[in-house]
């Protein structure tokens, strides 16, 4: 069977990566979190305090960082790993979230990071979720979905995630981080979150994961 790429774009919080990391797996495919990458970049320019204004220190900073994916046996679960350090909890906290959408408007990050990613889904069979797969990394993708949600509701599934991660984070807060982060996204110059002429709306806001699976499923087996 011919192998595609799935890709899944949207706002913050909709439930593209449970979503994407569900379909991958019934599909047996790899799944891709373009997410963690530029959080894992973020985390990096804080560990060497780069000046985010400063071109030359960005480009460095971009030559001596290298992100892997690791699936853990043991749990089960993916990791992002900077420099061959496992960074999957740091990068999810909020401190991260607050400068994540600032360190990826800046255009010699995502070249950085489309370019690897685009040699990641190569061979196809891969769901990549973020927000410009289906209109920079991938426009040729065979499925592409773009996932939105009432922002109080995403606000509500983002601080439950946050708690069982021991963060105890207030909902204006959250509600705030992903506003600000829609409106970077939406507006930046470099491949803005935008959806593609030929995506699918799908919004959560009243579905459960199981649903938004079984719906990106139906999708791609339309393409296959
Ligand atoms: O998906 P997640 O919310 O973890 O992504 C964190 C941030 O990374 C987003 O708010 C966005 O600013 C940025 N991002 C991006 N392009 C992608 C994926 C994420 O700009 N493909």
């Amino acid at each position: 069977m011919p192998k595609i790429v799935i890709a899944i774009d949207g706002y913050s919080s909709c439930g593209k990566s449970t979503t994407a990391k569900a379909v991958a797996a019934r599909m047996g495919y790899g799944y891709i979190d373009t997410g963690a990458m530029y959080r894992a970049v973020s985390l990096f320019f804080i560990e060497k305090h780069v000046a985010l204004s400063n071109k030359n220190e960005v480009i460095t900073a971009l030559e001596q960082l290298h992100i892997t994916f690791n699936h853990n046996n043991r749990t089960g679960r993916n990791e992002t790993c900077l420099n061959g350090l496992n960074v999957e909890e740091e990068i999810r906290k909020m401190y991260i979230s607050n400068i994540v959408s600032e360190v990826s408007a800046i255009p010699e990050v995502r070249w950085a990071m489309v370019a690897q990613q685009q040699k990641m889904g190569r061979r196809r069979g891969v769901v990549m979720d973020g927000r410009d797969i289906g209109t920079k990394v991938f426009p040729d993708a065979e499925v592409k979905v773009f996932m939105t949600a009432d922002t109080t509701i995403r606000a509500r599934r983002r601080q439950q995630e946050l708690l069982s991660k021991g963060e105890m984070i207030n909902l204006d807060d959250i509600i705030q981080n992903l506003e600000k982060r829609d409106k970077i996204d939406t507006t930046r110059s470099e491949s803005p979150l935008v959806q593609a002429p030929d995506a699918a709306l799908l919004d959560t806001s009243h579905m459960t994961i199981e649903e938004q699976v079984d719906w990106v499923i139906e999708q791609a087996d339309r393409r296959l």
